[in-house]
């Protein structure tokens, strides 16, 4: 049976990394997964995840099965950081939420759970996205289209594009948004734009999906979900996929949420019984690890204000990188302009290299850059900083 198949390339973000880990010179920079490290090029365990588990580790109690939704205290606590206590819809009880493995795990259950509202749901991705949005949800069954989002030539966001096409689109389409620092231009929509695109969303009717893969990443928590948190103020439905990767540094734990609102209870609990069903025929059960140490960290006062000050060393590293690069390729003789990298949030820039000069940083400088030239900006430090905005600047 097998013979019949064809060997797939390897995925064009984590195939860097095996790259990257066979390259001898000891000069090699990696700046293509986007897996956050400090100074020295680490991804350490932040303190409070240790102390989390540490305490995990003297009371857990049992590792029988919980239930396809995960634990409830996990949930309740991801709704409060991702609405903040007081909205809405959890005043209104039209929001349900299940712990998922990692933010992918949210996005395919979120895929299945769109395909059996609807069997030939269209699901609108702005161009660009992250290189894996295409792939879970046609794998799901779904339609994937795009809508214009970043421009290339100006280093800027096409907002005009972006509305003009989010105004045509169907009623019953998914148009899925990235909540805060956009995968992989880094570049986001202000207060302004973000309420003209829930105005068409409430004209138009479409379900928004909101992917927040980096809360707290960009200029903090409670900032980073303002467009989520207006789009959950005014459409009646909506999904929500999580991720716990980055802000808690919980990578390999898996750990994400996917929350649906709906527009009245009872209707969100029927929902909810079918996003239950689709967890349950892939998966069973999500893992209960990172569900644990993300509980654990956000109940105790201690441990979360401890976990507030090491999100906010990792999202100021990432900004202060931001206009570190910016400044070393001027002083290293770049005329082109690269200041758009210091104006974008989160964990992502696009240089703007061809996929010509992508291979060249790779091939004549040990750089691992994702072929579309998209940078982690948390993989260069002081150390290296110069080594990078030269070799840039030679392939220039
Ligand atoms: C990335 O975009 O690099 C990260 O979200 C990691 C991944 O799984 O691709």
């Amino acid at each position: 049976m097998f013979d019949s198949l064809k060997a797939l390339p390897a995925d064009p973000i984590l195939g860097l990394g095996i790259k990257y880990k066979k390259d001898t010179n000891p000069k090699k920079i990696d700046l293509g997964v986007g897996v956050y490290k400090d100074e020295a090029g680490n991804t350490p365990v932040l303190n409070c995840v240790k102390k989390a588990e540490q305490h995990r580790l003297t009371t857990e109690q049992s590792k029988a099965y919980i239930s396809p939704g995960g634990s409830p205290l996990f949930n309740s606590e991801m709704a409060k950081l991702i609405f903040g206590a007081d909205h809405k819809v959890l005043a209104e009880d039209r929001a349900r939420i299940i712990s998922t493995p990692g933010g992918t795990g949210a996005l395919r259950v979120a895929g299945e759970f769109i395909k059996s509202c609807k069997s030939d749901a269209t699901i609108w991705v702005s161009n660009p996205t992250w290189a894996n949005h295409n792939g879970v949800f046609a794998a799901a069954g779904l339609n994937v289209k795009t809508y214009p989002y970043y421009d290339y030539e100006n280093k800027s966001l096409d907002f005009d594009g972006m509305l003009n096409a989010l105004k045509e689109v169907g009623k019953d389409d998914v148009v899925l948004l990235h909540a805060c620092c956009h995968n992989p231009s880094g570049m986001d929509l202000n207060k302004e734009q973000w309420q003209q695109v829930a105005e068409v969303a409430k004209t138009v009717g479409f379900t928004p999906l909101l992917d927040m893969a980096y809360q707290g990443f960009g200029t903090g928590l409670e900032d980073d979900a303002y467009g989520l948190r207006l789009l959950a103020d005014t459409v009646e439905e909506m999904i929500i996929c999580s991720s716990c990767s980055k802000n808690f540094g919980l990578y390999r734990e898996r750990i994400g949420a996917c929350t649906i609102i709906g527009s009245s209870s009872i209707a969100v609990d029927i929902a909810n019984s079918v996003l239950l069903y689709v967890a349950r025929v892939i998966y069973s059960m999500p893992p209960a690890h990172g569900a644990a140490i993300v509980e654990t960290i956000l109940t105790s006062d201690e441990l979360r204000t401890e976990w507030y000050g090491e999100l906010k060393d990792m999202r100021d590293r990432i900004n202060g990188n931001r206009k570190l690069i910016v400044d070393k390729l001027i002083e290293h003789g770049v005329t082109q302009d690269f200041s758009h990298i210091s104006r974008q949030m989160g964990m992502f820039s696009f240089l703007g290299l061809s996929p010509e000069q992508v291979q060249q940083l790779q091939d004549d400088y040990s750089i691992y850059l994702v072929g579309s030239s998209r940078m982690s900006i948390a993989g260069y430090s002081n150390d290296n900083v110069d080594y990078l905005a030269q070799s840039i600047a030679k392939v220039l």
